[in-house]
């Protein structure tokens, strides 16, 4: 199969049974992806797929042949920071980190598809991700400012 990550189109040979999971963190070594529940539950694997939010811990590698994956780490143009991950720094959106990555796409997500116009509409469309540490508090401020600075841009 041949999958576009992060811009670069990567021939690969992957077991049927391989998930979009595995094949970021143990073939490509993208680390950013975070496996969490592995079970679809917690959201810390969230990547997109053509733009979409995706458990990539539910997806099947297979499933994304040909299609275009954007992890953590082709979110920013390498030299600034998207809006996203920027405000997440600003409003102190995180403590442990575990879940930021995926609450970062999962966030990013959320703001293309219209969702994210109140904090209780960010709250709902957000309710995919858990933290554990409790961030939620600024987790949705950060959505809020990146969301206004999205939309200006
Ligand atoms: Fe995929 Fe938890 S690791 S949803
Ligand atoms: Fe620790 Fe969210 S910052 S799980």
């Amino acid at each position: 199969m041949t999958i576009s990550v992060n811009g670069r189109a990567l021939p690969l040979k992957v077991d049927a049974r391989t998930s979009l999971l595995d094949l970021v963190r143990d073939r490509l070594a993208l680390f950013g992806t975070k496996k969490g529940c592995d079970h679809g539950q917690c959201g810390a694997c969230t990547v997109h797929v053509n733009g979409r939010r995706v458990a990539s811990c539910l997806t099947l590698a297979a499933k994304v042949n040909g299609q275009n994956v954007t992890t953590i780490e082709g979110l920013s143009d390498g030299v600034t920071l998207h809006p996203m991950q920027q405000a997440f720094i600003d409003h102190d959106a995180l403590q442990c980190g575990y879940c930021t990555p995926g609450q970062i796409m999962a966030a990013v997500a959320c703001v293309a598809e219209g969702h994210a116009t109140s904090r209780e509409q960010i709250r709902e469309y957000m309710s995919g991700n858990i933290c554990r540490c409790g961030a939620y508090v600024g987790i949705v401020t950060a959505i809020e400012e990146a969301a206004s600075k999205m939309r200006a841009s």
